[in-house]
């Protein structure tokens, strides 16, 4: 947009957190990051807004139409449940994740699917050559003339042409790759990155067109550029997954139109994404059955629940302070757990090395899940496997307790829709109607736990254990 009294200043922007200042520093006052301050020639004028206003009317609150009634489908549940129920019109979306882990395949099917109903979506390629997406396009098996690819890095020319075309969608991949011609500094640098997303949001909410930008993560698993840009979008989106899984999460780091709880699942194929409608089967199954070690725990992903599985292995370790090691699970969490173990229900693990890990490359944040880990290394530290057909939920509190979790009921529906046969609750839990084909065992603390049912013969090994060491 061409402005008129512009003014240049030159400030000192950190490369790192993106603190604008007047003066140079050596070390950033705000992050504290060492010679990451570089002069910049900026606008005087606000990058974001115009002199004159938007010249929006006043109007009534209650006149106002519900973003929920216009959201536009991506045409995958996925996808859509983590943006709260589809695209809201204006609104402008950040997808961050590791280089390869998919961002351009996901909007790419996403854009082909809108093509096909015949909505017209505009995909700007600043990364990529027009072939290298025809080639994605046919590995995808689909292309559709609803898609205007446009390889352009220069973003003011890529927001003319959004502005004549009118797309239902605009994609930008990626953000650190288009410029502004106004802005001097190079492509990806902070105040770049700002300053395009400051012109897309405008035209976001100008021509009320959803926007899609690509972010790449940098090491320390922020998006690149400064903060500022995950405050102006509405949505942050991230792509998560290990290399070497099949299956990808995304997750709302922010969304100003649902919640961040949810996350959509979705399987790498050779021919593109799939939403992945139940994730409990692809984290369940390569289980091996009667393996000791192994426990299914049920955790809450927003509304939805998903069965995992967790892996302990005890061993006898060597010289110097046994090890804790977690993948997928916090290490802090397991040092607890381990503590809890020892102290409430007997097991010595004080010269064991303790491994766990969680199934499928998932990562485990929920305390509901302490029960089920917990009684994996019980159950590895013995050599016996837990009941089959169970599945452990509860948290533990330090006393060696059973705490009750949020959504239980949910949780158990799910579990016997599964087939399980058996759940191991907090006894403090109350469970207003019996979910069918699903056993409850109600259990108060640690060491009941490990004395249940399940665990008998864990506990008959164990005190074995104990009597020929005496
Ligand atoms: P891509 O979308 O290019 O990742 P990003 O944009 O996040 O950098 O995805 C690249 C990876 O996905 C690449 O390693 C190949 C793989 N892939 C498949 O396995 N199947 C497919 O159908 C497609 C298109 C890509
Ligand atoms: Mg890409």
């Amino acid at each position: 947009m061409p402005r008129s009294r512009t003014r240049r200043r030159t400030v000192w922007v950190c490369q790192s957190c993106g603190l604008e200042s007047s003066g140079y520093y050596g070390r950033c006052p705000s992050c504290g990051a060492w010679g990451t301050m570089v002069e910049q020639a900026v606008d005087a004028t606000p990058a974001t807004g115009d002199a004159k206003g938007t010249g929006a009317p006043v109007q009534e609150l209650s006149r106002v139409t519900s973003a929920e009634r216009t959201r536009l489908s991506l045409r995958s549940p996925e996808f859509d449940r983590v943006l709260g129920g589809g695209l809201v019109p204006g609104a402008l979306v950040l997808l961050g994740g590791d280089p390869g882990i998919g961002k351009s395949t996901l909007l790419l099917q996403a854009a082909l699917r809108l093509a096909s109903e015949g909505l017209r979506v505009l995909y700007v390629a600043a990364e990529e050559s027009p072939e290298q997406i025809r080639l994605r396009a046919d590995r995808l098996g689909k292309t559709s003339d609803g898609v205007l690819i446009l390889a352009e890095t220069a973003l003011d020319r890529a927001i003319e042409i959004a502005q004549e075309l009118d797309p239902a969608i605009l994609i930008v991949d990626s953000i650190q790759t288009v410029f502004l011609s106004s802005s001097e500094s190079s492509p990806g640098s902070v105040s770049q990155v700002r300053d395009c997303t400051a012109q897309l949001l405008q035209f976001a909410k100008r021509a009320r067109t959803p926007v899609f930008l690509v972010g790449h993560v940098t090491k320390e698993g922020l998006i690149a550029g400064p903060r500022v840009v995950e405050h102006m979008v509405d949505v942050v989106l991230y792509l998560e997954g290990e290399r070497f899984h099949q299956h990808r999460l995304l997750r709302a780091a922010k969304n100003r139109f649902g919640s961040t709880n949810e996350i959509g699942v979705f399987e790498m194929t050779d021919s593109g994404l799939l939403d992945v409608s139940n994730p409990s089967a692809l984290f369940l199954a390569e289980r091996a059955s009667h393996a000791a070690g192994s426990a299914v725990v049920v955790t809450l992903e927003g509304t939805r629940p998903i069965l995992i599985e967790v892996q302990a292995l005890t061993s006898s370790a060597g010289y110097g302070t046994p090890r804790r090691i977690a993948t997928g699970f916090d290490a802090t969490r397991l040092q607890v757990l381990v503590a809890v173990l020892s102290k409430h229900a007997g097991l010595k693990l004080g010269e064991q090395d303790v491994f766990v890990n969680v199934t499928g490359g998932y990562r485990l944040v929920e305390p509901a899940a302490d029960l089920g880990v917990a009684l994996a290394i019980a159950s590895s530290a013995s050599g016996l496997p837990l009941d089959d057909d169970a599945v452990f939920i509860g948290e533990l509190g330090l006393a060696g307790e059973v705490r009750s979790v949020h959504g239980l009921e949910r949780r158990l529906q799910e579990a016997a829709r599964l087939g399980f046969r058996s759940a191991y609750v907090p006894a403090s839990a109350r469970i207003s109607s019996p979910v069918s084909g699903l056993r409850i065992v109600a259990v108060g603390s640690i060491a009941q736990a490990v004395s249940s049912l399940a665990v008998r013969a864990v506990q008959d090994r164990l005190s074995h254990g104990v009597r020929r060491e005496e």
